[in-house]
């Protein structure tokens, strides 16, 4: 019998999304089951999971939990998903709308650690027999949110499942004062550099990497980055010191979501042998953000947070040189205030060749991935990144920073590639702004030739990143784990 997983997070597209995070989520668990592997999820119920929720039964209840009041623990089918599931129900804490995370103002909710704590002591309950009738091999906690279960579960003197702990990006670190370590409910000698402290602090996301049996990471480029100073986000020493449990998978696609052949958000869907209709997504993109039907250059397209990870600030200093060109963008992104005035502004001053929309959009973010000629992500960090694995999918070639999974999933276009026809996209080495601005210049050199540049989308097209290949390297990793 193929072992079985209990995966807990924070976000599941379609219910509750902030990132690249839900659409693993969204996706991984089931493909496992497709493997024959037994898996479930354990989510908290936001006001999007508990829409899903109505034919979902409770298990247990507790009077309050961590302070944020009454609790129940569902179990069931959420409507429309279909890997079995748990789900974290505790109004006081997760009864709010919008981004999980952040109240209206874009501040932290001030009970962040209790919240989280919660779902991690819930995901470590259910790993001790909490539900009667299953019990996983494996605990995998996803990012900071889940961090605190490999440390319950160590604590624990009583055998338990195998835990794992996976990093979808290492900045996010789940930090908050060292008083709050005074009711988690772990044993004192956690709060220690070797444990959960950070610094007189606490680290959700330390505690997972410091206890799991295992840490994961989402490409083999981000897992090697991460043991070095500059992208450890201070916690370099202790993955250096674990790297003999840690690895590196690079994510899948779900092409289900993610598939011009099949995507009814598109005007008209398209494959590798009818890419001219391609150009319908195009020409609805430009309508939709006001961009001149007319260009020298390619339409540029990003759907991102906007944050200094994404390398954004680069790519709004390289503007002008893209305008210059003939180039277009097609921006949709939230995020850092700062960048997203900036954005607004190019797209008054560069009226017709830019436009921004700021807000979270999942119509557009397809209309953009598909009508876009390239899709930037000049990130300055990218533990693995979906939108290249996306755009390549719909013949969009990826413009690409040379990191982690970006590195992982795009082949750049030099010579020696073109020559063997393996040329996905454009990769560019420096996080500067004369290198993104020379790589953009170079692009709109290449869109000159269009045959190479059909070859290439032909290329892009075909390469294949679904979930199975991910899903048969996390079964392997959960049978060693077991064995
Ligand atoms: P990250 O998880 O770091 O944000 P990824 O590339 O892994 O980056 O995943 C980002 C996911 O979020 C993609 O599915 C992308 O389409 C989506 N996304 C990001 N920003 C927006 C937005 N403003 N509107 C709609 N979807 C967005
Ligand atoms: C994180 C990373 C992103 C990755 C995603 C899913 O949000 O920033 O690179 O693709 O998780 O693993």
């Amino acid at each position: 019998m193929a072992p079985s997983s209990l995966h807990v997070a924070s976000e599941l597209y379609p219910l509750i999304k902030t990132g690249g995070l839900a659409d693993v989520m969204g996706a991984l668990p089931s493909a496992l089951n497709r493997l024959g592997a037994p898996t479930r999820i354990l989510l908290p119920g936001y006001p999007g999971v508990m829409a899903a929720a109505g034919a979902m039964t409770a298990i247990t209840e507790w009077p309050n939990l961590f302070g944020g009041g009454a609790a129940r623990v569902l179990a069931g089918h959420l409507e429309d998903i279909d890997v079995p599931a748990y789900v974290l129900d505790v109004p006081g804490f997760f009864d709010r709308p919008g981004n999980p995370y952040l109240d209206d103002n874009g501040h932290d909710w001030p009970d962040n650690a209790r919240r989280f704590a919660a779902l991690s002591w819930t995901g470590a309950e259910l790993a001790r027999s909490l539900d009667p009738r299953w019990q996983p091999d494996v605990v995998h906690s996803h990012d900071w949110q889940a961090g605190l279960i490999p440390a319950y579960l160590a604590a624990d003197p009583a055998p338990t499942p195998k835990t794992a702990i996976a990093v979808h990006n290492l900045a996010y670190q789940g930090v908050f004062p060292g008083d709050t370590f005074a009711w988690l409910g772990l044993p004192a000698s956690s709060f220690s550099p070797e444990g959960l402290e950070f610094y007189g602090q606490v680290s959700f996301l330390k505690a997972g990497l410091a206890a799991a049996d295992r840490i994961t990471t989402v490409s083999r480029t981000y897992a090697q980055e991460i043991q070095s100073v500059e992208q450890g986000c201070g916690f370099d020493g202790l993955l250096r010191s674990r790297a003999d449990v840690l690895s590196g998978i690079v994510n899948g696609a779900d092409y289900d979501v993610w598939n011009p052949a099949t995507d009814h958000r598109l005007p008209r869907p398209y494959g590798a042998k009818s890419i001219d209709d391609k150009e319908v997504a195009k020409k609805a993109l430009r309508e939709r953000l006001g961009l001149d039907q007319v260009a020298e250059g390619p339409l540029f397209g990003v759907v991102s947070r906007l944050t200094w990870h994404k390398g954004l600030d680069l790519l709004f200093a390289a503007l002008p040189v893209l305008v210059e060109r003939g180039g277009q963008l097609a921006l949709l992104g939230t995020g850092e205030a700062g960048l997203e005035a900036g954005f607004r502004a190019s797209a008054d001053r560069f009226a017709g060749q830019v436009g921004a929309v700021l807000g979270y959009d999942e119509e557009l973010a397809h209309l953009i991935i598909a009508g876009s000629d390239v899709v930037l992500v000049p990130s300055r960090a990218e533990p693995c990144g979906l939108t290249q694995i996306y755009a390549m999918k719909y013949g969009s070639l990826p413009l690409v920073r040379n990191t982690g999974g970006l590195a992982d999933t795009v082949v750049n276009a030099d010579a020696k590639a073109i020559a063997a026809g393996t040329a996905t996209g454009f990769v560019f080495n420096l996080a500067t702004i004369d290198a993104l601005a020379g790589t953009i210049g170079w692009v709109c050199d290449q869109w000159q030739d269009r045959a190479r540049w059909r070859s290439m989308q032909q290329t892009a097209m075909a390469m294949d990143f679904s979930w199975g290949r991910a899903a048969g390297d996390y079964l392997r990793l959960y049978e060693e784990m077991v064995a």
